[in-house]
């Protein structure tokens, strides 16, 4: 077969390669992605219920609308967002809103700024449609936050869009309000577009989370219900857009999707009316493992670690310890850790680890254990 050419600007992620590694025999994984929690109960039964009544064929393309208009109240009351139900769209997870909002906007050559280290998806998106990602860098000193000047000095002529994602992965980083607005006064004194990936903003330990949206209309608002509700297998997300640009939208998802999974609308629906107190009790727990493995981390000589504020990651600073990419392979083959290398993320992900404490106490401190008695041996 001869595949299409698109193809060959993308490769599988670093960190699915990770995870095929890390199915060896006793490995502990600090890889990944995905709470480790169930679901809130409300959403388990409202998929029992649903299936008892056969809630089970295509629904409306954009979604149900008990669901939009409900995410349209949240966005109204929690992110300041003036959103109506009818300028959403429910989506297969987020990684589907980022795809149909990318495939909406992004021509051949046009440039988008993506962070690094950043979300491994962003830049093979805009490889796919002939875009070309162009990397802002987060650095260490600044907590991983973006300095407006970082990217100003990127925008060309060819600048369409610019990817934010406030919790961040893989930095655990939490914009400031300061920050946020920046950021939206850039873009729109630009009239530049904004793709704002808010998939953790429930997930955060010190500070507040801040929607673009807020500060800027022209703002496409990504988020989901994988982190939040530990849904990561009912794959389902939402995207919030300026009318138009969800009509557009629209047109792709009909037609690659036709409407995401009955089900699961069903128990994202429960989970916004009655999952707080589960979110609650998982982000509680999610901030005593932070505590945890940043304990650990400091313990090893020559690491520096920025406390994530958010999602459930921390980005340790490895550089004393060489590549990222040979000592994530040397923790796996002689230590049996596995960790994300920060390269996985971007260029200027070199010299650091991702570790995940989406993980058991005990796995994060068997993990560290191992991690530092292979250390101190080779030192
Ligand atoms: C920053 C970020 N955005 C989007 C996603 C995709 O989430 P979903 O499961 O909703 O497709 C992830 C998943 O790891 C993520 O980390």
């Amino acid at each position: 077969m001869k595949f299409a050419e698109r193809l060959s600007t993308i490769d599988i992620s670093g960190i699915r390669k990770m995870f095929e590694l890390a199915k060896a025999g006793d490995v502990i994984n600090l890889a990944l992605g995905e709470p480790d929690f169930g679901i809130p109960p409300s959403a388990k039964q409202a998929i029992v219920s649903g299936l008892d009544r056969d809630f089970t064929h295509y629904t409306p393309n954009k979604g149900i609308e008990e669901l939009r208009s409900a995410i349209a109240e949240k966005l109204r009351r929690e992110n300041g967002i003036n959103a109506s139900g009818e300028d959403i769209i429910v989506t297969s997870g987020a990684s589907e809103a980022l795809h149909i909002a990318i495939m909406a906007l992004v021509e051949p050559g046009d440039e988008v700024l993506v962070p690094s280290p950043g979300f491994v998806s962003y830049s093979p998106l805009v490889r796919l449609v002939g875009g070309a990602p162009v990397s802002y860098a987060l650095r260490e000193s600044d907590a991983f936050e973006p300095r407006v000047s970082a990217l100003e000095e990127k925008l060309t002529e060819r600048t369409k869009l610019i990817i934010v994602n406030s919790p961040s992965n893989p930095t655990g980083a939490v914009f400031s309000r300061r920050t946020v607005r920046e950021i939206a006064k850039l873009a729109e004194r630009e009239g530049i577009a904004l793709l704002s990936d808010e998939v953790y903003e429930r997930i955060i330990y010190e500070g507040e989370h801040h929607s673009f949206a807020r500060y800027y209309p022209e703002t496409i608002t990504v988020n989901g219900f994988s982190k939040s509700y530990a849904m990561t297998g009912l794959r389902l997300g939402y995207v919030h857009a300026p009318n138009e640009a969800i009509e557009e939208m629209l047109k792709i998802h009909q037609y690659i999707q036709a409407s995401t999974v009955s089900l699961s609308q069903l128990a994202a629906l429960a989970a916004l009316e009655q999952g707080e107190e589960h979110v609650r009790e998982m982000v509680a727990r999610f901030k005593q493992r932070r505590d945890l493995i940043m304990k650990e981390l400091r313990e090893i000589p020559g690491v520096a670690c920025v406390p994530p504020k958010g999602a459930f990651y921390a980005f340790p600073n490895f550089s004393e310890y060489g590549s990222s990419q040979e000592l994530a392979m040397e923790l796996l083959k002689y230590a049996k850790v596995v960790v994300t290398p920060g390269t996985a993320f971007g260029k200027e992900g070199e010299g650091y680890l991702r570790f995940s404490f989406a993980t058991s106490e005990e796995n994060i401190i068997e993990g560290m254990r191992r991690i530092k008695h292979y250390l101190e041996a080779r030192r």
